[in-house]
């Protein structure tokens, strides 16, 4: 069922809770692909009922970002939906969710703003306040669906780790299901931005996943300083390559380290082509 109105949704959600049943919410921004499904599917394993939000949030859009052309496939993203047996998707306006006159100037909406600690490294470094506007958003589904779990991939490590954070800080009763990244044969994680490369780009495009993976064989041949971990990259690197970032952190509260342990994950990211990519890996995995 496709509701764009909250009222509607928090109709269908006391109903359920009446009746005593678990609800599970998917919080995505559509084009939806199979890293995305697998999260219905656990959603709907796990759960009685399953909201799936579809919102391109414009709040966690830094300026120059890819707001305006970030693929938007309601009608497909919603027969998926349904044949993934998820009973409502929740596809809102951003008037909906924020009111006319706070969608252009953000000035008035009330925030939540995670830590700097978690937020000015890795992807908050470029995108500054982007973390901002995924708590700011994922809070307000959380009012809207008050559900009893809620599902994340895992593809985006720091952001499910500072909702991790968010929910243990403000009590939040919602138990956060961490899932794990789904990739194509060739080892690409799945991301909706992968639609934006060439065929071409796509072969450079695997050079993150076989970047973490050799450092992940290197670890495990027992190198762990991150300095000899760091340098391993370049030889997957040319000039199709613009690397952003490749960092070692802890797997909880992503303080940086130097020396690698089983609890460390090694995140980075990459343009290839102009397209931002991200990927991540734990290497006690
Ligand atoms: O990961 C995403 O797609 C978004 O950041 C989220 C969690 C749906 C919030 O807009």
């Amino acid at each position: 069922m496709l509701l764009h109105k909250i009222e509607e949704v928090r109709k269908h959600v006391k109903n359920w809770k009446k009746q005593g049943l678990s609800i599970g919410l998917v919080p995505t921004m559509g084009a939806l692909h199979a890293g995305h499904l697998s999260l219905i599917k656990k959603a709907v394993e796990k759960c009685d009922k399953v909201v799936v939000s579809v919102f391109v949030n414009p709040i966690q859009f830094c300026p120059g970002e890819d707001l305006d052309k970030y693929p938007r496939t309601l009608e497909a993203d919603n027969k998926l939906c349904e044949e993934a047996n998820a009973d409502i998707v929740f596809a809102p306006s951003p008037s909906e969710m924020y009111g006319e006159g706070q969608m252009h100037t953000n000035d008035f909406l009330t925030y939540v703003i995670p830590p700097f600690f978690y937020t000015n490294k890795l992807c908050g470094k470029s995108r500054v306040g982007h973390f901002d506007g995924v708590c700011t958003v994922v809070n307000k589904l959380f009012n809207i669906v008050q559900p009893d779990f809620a599902f994340f991939g895992q593809k985006d490590a720091q952001q499910l780790i500072i909702i991790k954070k968010m929910v243990k800080d403000l009590n939040i009763p919602i138990e956060i299901i961490p899932c794990p990244i789904v990739r194509e044969n060739s080892g690409l994680a799945l991301s909706s931005r992968n639609k934006y490369l060439s065929e071409e780009d796509k072969t450079y495009a695997l050079a993150l996943s076989k970047i973490l993976n050799n450092i992940k064989s290197c670890y495990k041949k027992g190198i762990t300083d991150v300095n000899a971990l760091k340098e391993t990259a370049y030889a997957f690197l040319n000039e199709h390559h613009e690397l952003e970032y490749l960092e070692f952190m802890n797997e909880n509260d992503l303080e940086a380290v130097t020396t690698a342990t089983d609890n460390t994950r090694v995140f980075i990211a990459c343009k290839v082509g102009g397209v931002r990519l991200i990927d991540n890996l734990l290497l006690g995995e």
